[in-house]
């Protein structure tokens, strides 16, 4: 598609909601954004201001996405044309109408409206946009609360910065697999392929690998059948990444790591994981791998930035939303919700798990829970197991020396904790104390509080009431981390 049909598609649009034609400075914006410039750019080409560029460009977008019927933004303009592969020229609209732009039409307003039925843009020849899903290893999620701005912000990331390797990652049942089931439905139509698949079972790449490309061969890619067969034999995913616009999430990642070592150590047998990752974010094309895990991956942690098409969202508790959480479960007492909140750090599983056991004990009043000085964990013990079993031995001596702590920590303080001896061994056992609070922070496990320019560790008030009651307390303290 040339400029000129765009505009001229794009002026079809416009006219079939409106009645009018697009004008200078809106031609100026489709031009501009189809050059990749930025509002203030445009803006500057037009000798005005930055924000009426943005109110009109809004107007636009708007006008054009109910002509489409799909959200139509400056980041997806052109490919949102592209893939709906429509053609000013090949519409039966345009045959009788002869539509020009920017009020040059020699055809009146009124004879282009009357030739509008049947023919309008949605009768207009076009591709199904219908992404091909396959979702059948996703949850489905009922109630969803809050998540706007992490929302916001990973559509950000994918579609108006091309990220093309990001990670959710948060503690167990934070809510990593229910924010991505809502981003994919968000973004769905960006996509010509979204694919979900979980890691829980581990499955090596290999395997993994063969059973998307099925999905993808299998589905009815936008090439010639015969083009198919001579070619995707022997593609591997990465290949099918580049020729095709897919999102591929997969869930629960961590589970591809070893257990007992440092966070983002994959498992024998699993390191070709890496190097897919890797892969995928080095490599250029127009597909995103979102990952959810509660470890972050070692690729990310090495290659993400700023400016990079290699991100990470860590996920913290819910805000408001988890009140709405006490109230599904018809808690009473919403006076005392906010500690309770606070005390489980807003973690929506958490919260379910808690708020079912004050119904189930104390018919819903707070209070009698909250009067005892234990917090009182239930079924999150074995919730907690898990990613507790993960952990190396080192770790889990931190935690537990974290845990004995009632004020956060410098290192300095953990590190006399922990005994560590003077002299030479002291450097060594000083590098690996700092490895393992990585791990820990790679992992959602510690806080970190920052006072000026000094940093702080400690453990939420769940997880040091699980280290106090585990198996972590009975680990020595005074042991080696080595
Ligand atoms: N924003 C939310 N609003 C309401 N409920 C939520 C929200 N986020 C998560 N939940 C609920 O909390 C529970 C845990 O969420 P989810 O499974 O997404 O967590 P997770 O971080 O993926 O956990 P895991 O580490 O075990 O995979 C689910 O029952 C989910 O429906
Ligand atoms: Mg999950």
């Amino acid at each position: 598609m040339d400029v000129k049909d765009v505009l001229q598609f794009t002026d079809t649009l416009f006219f079939s909601e409106t009645g009018k034609h697009i004008d200078r400075l809106q031609e100026t914006i489709l031009k501009g954004t189809l050059d990749g410039q930025k509002y203030t750019e445009i803006a500057e080409e037009e000798h005005c201001t930055e924000g009426h560029v943005r109110n009109v460009a809004s107007e636009l977008w708007q006008i054009l996405s109910n002509a489409l019927d799909q959200e139509v933004n400056k980041s997806n303009f052109r490919r949102t044309l592209q893939r709906s592969n429509l053609s000013i020229r090949s519409s039966p609209f345009t045959n009788v109408s002869n539509v020009n732009f920017c009020n040059n039409s020699n055809i009146k307003d009124s004879e282009v409206m009357n030739n509008r039925s049947p023919a309008s843009p949605s009768n207009l020849e076009k591709t199904p946009t219908q992404p091909h899903l396959d979702l059948s290893d996703a949850p489905k999620i009922f109630t969803f609360y809050d998540r706007t701005s992490e929302l916001t912000t990973l559509k950000q990331w994918i579609l108006d910065e091309d990220t093309r390797l990001l990670a959710i990652l948060g503690i167990v049942g934070i809510g990593k697999t229910a924010l991505a089931v809502n981003l994919v439905e968000q973004i769905k139509h960006e996509f010509d392929f979204i694919i979900w698949r979980s890691l829980a079972t581990s499955p090596p790449l290999s395997i993994l690998q063969t059973n998307i490309i099925q999905f993808l061969r299998r589905g009815d890619a936008p090439v010639s059948a015969p083009e198919e067969k001579a070619t995707t034999g022997g593609l591997s995913l990465v290949d099918y990444l580049q020729k095709y616009r897919c999102l591929l999430i997969l869930d629960d990642v961590q589970m591809v790591n070893s257990s007992g070592q440092l966070a983002g150590n994959y498992q024998p047998g699993y390191e070709d994981y890496g190097t897919l990752f890797r892969q995928v974010g080095e490599l250029s094309h127009n597909s995103c791998l979102l990952l959810l895990s509660s470890e972050k991956p070692r690729e990310i942690a090495a290659l993400e930035g700023k400016n990079q098409p290699i991100r990470s969202l860590q996920l913290n508790g819910l805000g408001a939303g988890a009140r709405e959480i006490l109230r599904e479960k018809g808690l009473a007492e919403d006076e005392n919700w906010s500690e309770l909140i606070e005390q489980y750090r807003g973690n929506p599983l958490w919260l379910k798990i808690v708020a079912t056991m004050i119904q189930d004990l104390f018919n819903g009043n707070i209070s009698e829970l909250l009067s005892d000085d234990t917090l009182f964990l239930g079924d999150l013990e074995s919730l907690l197991d898990q990613p507790f079993n993960r952990l190396s031995e080192p770790e889990k001596q931190v935690m537990s020396s974290l845990a004995s702590e009632t004020a956060p920590v410098s290192i300095a303080k953990l590190r006399e904790n922990m005994q560590l001896s003077r002299s030479r061994q002291r450097c060594v056992a000083v590098s690996q104390l700092l490895k393992i609070m990585q791990s820990l922070g790679r992992r959602s496990l510690i806080e970190k509080i920052q006072e000026g320019d000094r940093t702080f560790f400690t453990l939420g008030p769940v997880l040091k009431e699980y280290v106090k009651q585990t198996c972590c307390c009975q680990v020595s303290s005074t042991s080696n981390l080595d």
